[in-house]
């Protein structure tokens, strides 16, 4: 069975199997010593064989898999060969090993991916193959936004484990807007005690008339995103925090009305956000406020090792800004031409910060209005333009186009779609998404990191919903991250689904709440639940 999702570069069959026996060993070479354990455990609990560790390479001979590195791969490229010695996996650092170990268990059979075995007597086996594989792209991500609705702690790490099945390496952590602040600040407790949770959220769309009339609410503490951090690390996926400023901040506001724009609104009146939509409550461009995140962002920088922050950067609505004397007099002091050069100066001044303490700043297409410090990157939401735009003015960028990969969009034009929002974006044309746009030149594509999909939850209640939204597009998603494009041009559907057949079983084996390609079961279904679909096909950019 060699239906390996994303599929790999090279996959030559062979013709035997490789048996997993009790005397089966796992040899786990330096600096690889993390896979071993790693799959050590998830075969133990899926098959019940003791697989022992092995000392040397040899202890694998026939019925064993070995894992080392081979420092003339690419960093995450390995290779996996499953002969008559065995199965062997050679990667250009741990993270290609780890690469190739998931492609191990794909071709071990959908029930590896439970937690206990079905039954005892059963034979495990991989079939003789060599396959040598890499990704296409550096930046293979999925933003999750637990602002709007939280997800508690294990949810996250079993999306972690789902991402790291799909071989996709960035976790992009939505964690404030306005509706909740999700991640404990020390020096700011308010921020969660009040910012974290709201007295009922509307159901639906914001059109919609129904409330659920309870609190809603959760956030991490540092233990538990240090936890999350080290999850990750553990399967080579970089956690990438986002704090959003200097819009989408009512949580904020409404735990420090200080941060608001207090000559003009009563920002005590102000309470953690129920509706959808975007707030035009935005923070003060004072300089508290600038203070206040420089210690958001130091205790951020302490929990999340990236490279990258992202300091969100979107919709900020300047109405507040127009109609306040103390913005109006920034401005002026400031020497800017009006309310966008403000966003700008924010931008700016996070950039600079980040830079003198080795990381960079990452923020939606926004950000380019006004001109963007050097080093900082851009995710492109609002289509194609941005990420063009910040390719030629030399920013690195991750293509994430709405009308393309936000799986909050619905997937099928049926009236059954659970409450449905945007553009029908069916299976088949996430995988047909190109992340390149094929206007930049060559050296100007070299500045696309890569691309992530992106699950907004404001109609996703509970992990089910996101399930739904999420999957099965993601697995077509993973493919346009991790595999190359076939020379020339058109991505092959109708063989990536003869793939999904198999794919399908394993989504089944691990839980995951997928849409089936029948469409919505009835507990998937809301009905009466106003959604807001967009008709028409979306626009080409
Ligand atoms: C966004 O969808 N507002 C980035």
């Amino acid at each position: 069975m060699t239906e390996v999702i994303p599929a790999p570069r090279s996959v030559v069959a062979g013709s035997g199997e490789v048996r997993l026996t009790a005397h089966s060993q796992v040899y786990a070479g330096t600096e690889t010593e993390g896979v071993g354990h790693w799959l050590r455990t998830v075969l133990r609990q899926a098959t019940g064989l003791p697989l022992r560790e092995g000392r040397e390479l040899d202890d694998t001979e026939g019925d064993g898999i070995g894992l080392q590195l081979d420092p003339e791969l690419g960093p995450e490229e390995y290779r996996l060969v499953s002969d008559w010695t065995g199965v062997l996996i050679e990667g250009g650092s741990e993270a290609g090993v780890f690469w190739g170990a998931q492609t191990l268990r794909q071709l071990l059979g959908p029930d590896v991916y439970r937690r206990a075995p079905l039954s005892r007597d059963r034979t495990w086996a991989a079939p003789h193959v060599t396959i040598e594989d890499a990704p296409r792209f550096r930046w293979r991500g999925l933003m999750l936004d637990v602002a709007r609705h939280f997800m508690p702690k294990d949810g996250v790490l079993r999306y972690l484990d789902l991402m790291a099945a799909h071989k996709l390496n960035v976790f992009h952590f939505h964690l404030t807007d306005d509706q909740g602040w999700r991640v404990e600040i020390r020096r700011h407790p308010r921020l969660t005690e009040t910012g974290s949770w709201r007295a009922r959220t509307k159901f639906g769309h914001r059109a919609s008339p129904l409330w659920v009339e309870k609190p809603h609410g959760g956030y991490y503490t540092q233990d538990d995103i240090r936890e999350i951090v080290a999850y990750a690390a553990d399967r080579h996926i970089t956690v990438v925090p986002e704090i959003d400023l200097p819009g989408h901040s009512q949580a904020a506001i409404a735990a420090y009305p200080e941060l608001g724009n207090t000559d003009i609104i009563d920002t005590t009146a102000l309470s953690v956000w129920d509706n959808w939509g975007i707030s035009a409550n935005v923070l003060a461009p004072t300089d508290n406020t600038l203070r206040f995140y420089e210690g958001v962002f130091e205790e951020i920088l302490g929990l999340f090792p990236s490279e990258f922050v992202h300091v969100g950067g979107d919709e900020c609505l300047k109405d507040q800004w127009r109609r306040s004397p103390a913005a109006q007099a920034r401005i002026k002091e400031l020497g800017l031409a009006d309310e966008d050069g403000l966003q700008s100066w924010f931008i700016g001044h996070f950039a600079k910060w980040l830079s003198a303490r080795g990381r960079r700043l990452i923020g939606w297409d926004e950000i380019l209005d006004g001109g963007l410090a050097e080093g900082a990157a851009v995710s492109s939401w609002r289509g194609y333009q941005g990420g063009i735009a910040a390719a030629r003015a030399g920013h690195d960028v991750v293509l994430c186009p709405e009308q393309r990969v936000y799986l909050d969009h619905r997937q099928d034009g049926g009236a059954d779609e659970p409450v449905p929002i945007g553009y029908v974006r069916t299976l088949e044309d996430v995988y047909r998404f190109e992340p390149v746009p094929p206007e930049l030149t060559s050296q100007e594509a070299g500045h696309v990191l890569g691309t992530q999909a992106n699950v907004w939850t404001e109609v996703m209640e509970d992990h089910a919903r996101v399930d739904y939204q999420t999957f099965p597009r993601l697995a077509a998603f993973a493919e346009v991250a991790w595999s190359a494009l076939p020379a020339p041009g058109e991505r092959d559907f109708a063989e990536f689904e003869r793939r999904m057949a198999v794919h399908y079983r394993r989504l089944d084996a691990l839980g995951v709440a997928y849409r089936p390609p029948t469409g919505p079961l009835p507990w998937q279904q809301r009905p009466g639940v106003p959604g807001r679909p967009i008709e028409g096909p979306p626009p080409n950019r």
